[in-house]
């Protein structure tokens, strides 16, 4: 396909997105997210290596590391209480050494190699590792699609299982337009091997239990929902 179209962008949005489950399908999951991204980056490198090469990584790729960042507890979220982690963690934040889920493994696969294909092919890739991505066309579940699915139950008036952590979890945030107005900029200035923690910023990040008020403010519909406690891992994007 790339050797009759060569494309002048890719944007690789491909995956097998669920964290759930890649633990029942590791072989579906590593052919979809990693060895996928492979075939892509090498037919991209044969046939059309100036083409700018856009990745969607994810945040899952840093596991729970991030967990390991001093916590302090506000009323109605958890909030980083080290200063150097006001607006989340950077880029250059390990993502060794922690549990990402099979479906983190081969995303981070995935990142690397398209890494690589940047700094030893000199093609011009990006990762943009997303955080909480929305937008009109969403279509969430219990587990992939926490504003989307969170809304859908306030309007239908269903149980919303909040799994630990109080409901004070913090989601980042981020609209597909921004997401593509972001592709948009690389592709006018293309760089090479780079990578790229794409949220909407803290002033768009929300608490489980502030998403709830947040909804009932613009539907006027009580939250149904239901606390459930002992969780060990529960990963929601
Ligand atoms: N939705 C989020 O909040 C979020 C957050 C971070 C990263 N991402 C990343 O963004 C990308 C898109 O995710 P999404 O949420 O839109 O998921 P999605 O399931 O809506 O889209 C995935 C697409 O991949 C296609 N696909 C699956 N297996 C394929 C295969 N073997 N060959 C070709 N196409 C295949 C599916 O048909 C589907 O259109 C993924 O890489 C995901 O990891 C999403």
């Amino acid at each position: 396909m790339l050797k009759t179209i060569k494309p002048n962008v890719i944007v690789h949005a491909a995956a097998q997105p669920s964290h759930d489950k890649a633990a029942s399908i590791p072989f579906d999951d590593f052919d979809t997210n990693a060895v996928g991204t492979l075939n892509l980056l090498e037919a991209a490198k044969q046939f059309c290596p100036e083409s700018p090469f856009i990745h969607m990584s994810t945040n899952k790729v840093y596991g729970d590391a991030p967990n390991r960042v001093l916590l302090k507890e506000l009323d109605s979220r958890w909030d980083y209480a080290d200063p150097a982690y006001e607006n989340g963690i950077s880029e250059s934040f390990t993502i060794d050494q922690s549990k990402h889920s099979l479906f983190g493994a081969s995303k981070v696969a995935a990142d690397i190699m398209v890494q690589e294909y940047g700094r030893y092919f000199g093609m011009k890739t990006v990762c943009l590792r997303g955080g909480c991505l929305t937008g009109p066309n969403h279509s969430g579940v219990e587990l992939h699609g926490f504003l989307s699915y969170l809304i859908k139950c306030n309007l239908e008036g269903n149980k919303y299982f909040v799994y630990g952590y109080k409901g004070k979890q913090v989601r980042d945030n981020i609209h597909s337009y921004d997401i593509v107005r972001f592709m948009e900029e690389f592709i006018n200035n293309p760089r090479t091997g780079e990578v790229y923690n794409l949220g909407g910023g803290k002033d768009n990040t929300c608490s489980i239990l502030e998403a709830f008020k947040i909804a009932e403010k613009y539907t006027g519909q009580v939250q149904n929902y239901e606390y459930i406690d002992n969780i060990f891992v529960i990963i929601v994007i």
